[in-house]
């Protein structure tokens, strides 16, 4: 059991972790949209976030897009517009550092975030659960493209069978991709330590990993400029921006 948040330095809770972490054969992460908050894309929860201007049912539910496809393709052209502005920030990059210090085959990245910017900091074992607005899915035939930052239509239509398409993320309501989940769950479950990077921690069932984690018996890190929902179940609490703290957890591993 770890000592009290309050009675530990921060420089002691890095210390700690990093003995952690340098004592792991497998390493997970999960990251949420806090670690893109440096970059300059917004988090979903709390002052200006993204579902303080909008509602998350009139835009992010299979039943938003039924009624207003042109609504909900706005506010998604609005965030794939913003990503083709920001690059990744000093956090995504410590992630890469330690994917490649571990292996790709014993580390493992699941990430909440539909931005793309783990992969272009040079993460490799990538597990995006909630898609990517990189990617664009038929309502028709189903096929998924690739569209990368490229301005898309109001009502973009599938160029092989002219059907609507529909951004390729998990909207609420719906099921995680299937063998992507699947896989996370594994890779969690088979970790040593455990890393939750800038997450709230409070939509499942991606939050429920920490506690498979926890039930696997794996050391739980977590890196929040807030304690979160999962705060009171981690082994070690590094409280400050994530592209300040992981940048010096690498640097304490070494
Ligand atoms: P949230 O917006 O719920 O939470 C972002 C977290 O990041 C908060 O706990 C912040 O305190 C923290 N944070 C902010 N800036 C940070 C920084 N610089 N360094 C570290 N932490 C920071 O975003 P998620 O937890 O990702 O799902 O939200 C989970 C899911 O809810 C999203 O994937 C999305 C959303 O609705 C779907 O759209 C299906």
């Amino acid at each position: 059991m770890h000592p009290p948040i309050d009675q530990e330095s921060p420089t002691d809770a890095l210390r700690r972790a990093a003995r952690i972490l340098r004592g792991a054969t497998r390493v997970a992460v999960l990251t949420g949209a806090g670690i893109s908050a440096e970059s300059g894309l917004a988090t979903f929860r709390g002052a200006g976030g993204l579902w303080e201007g909008h509602r998350v049912e009139d835009v992010a539910t299979p039943r938003a897009f039924r009624r207003d496809p042109g609504l909900v393709w706005r506010f998604y052209n609005l965030r794939r517009a913003a990503l083709a502005q920001v690059s990744p920030n000093p956090g995504h990059h410590a992630l890469a550092d330690l994917e490649r210090r571990w292996g790709s085959d014993a580390f493992a990245l699941v990430t909440q975030n539909v931005d793309g910017l783990h992969q272009q900091a040079g993460s490799q074992n990538v597990l995006e659960i909630h898609g990517t607005i990189r990617h664009v899915r038929c309502t028709g035939c189903e096929a998924i493209t690739d569209r990368g930052t490229e301005a898309l239509a109001d009502l973009p239509a599938c160029e092989a069978c002219g059907q609507l398409l529909r951004p390729n993320v998990v909207w609420f309501e719906e099921a995680l991709p299937e063998a992507v989940w699947k896989r996370a769950e594994d890779e969690v479950a088979r970790c040593d330590c455990f890393l939750v990077v800038g997450t709230s921690a409070v939509v499942y069932p991606a939050a429920g990993l920490i506690d498979l984690a926890r039930m696997e018996g794996a050391a739980v890190i977590e890196v929040n400029v807030v304690p979160s929902q999962a705060s009171s179940r981690v082994d070690v609490l590094l409280l400050g921006p994530s592209g300040t703290v992981l940048p010096e957890l690498v640097n304490a591993l070494a």
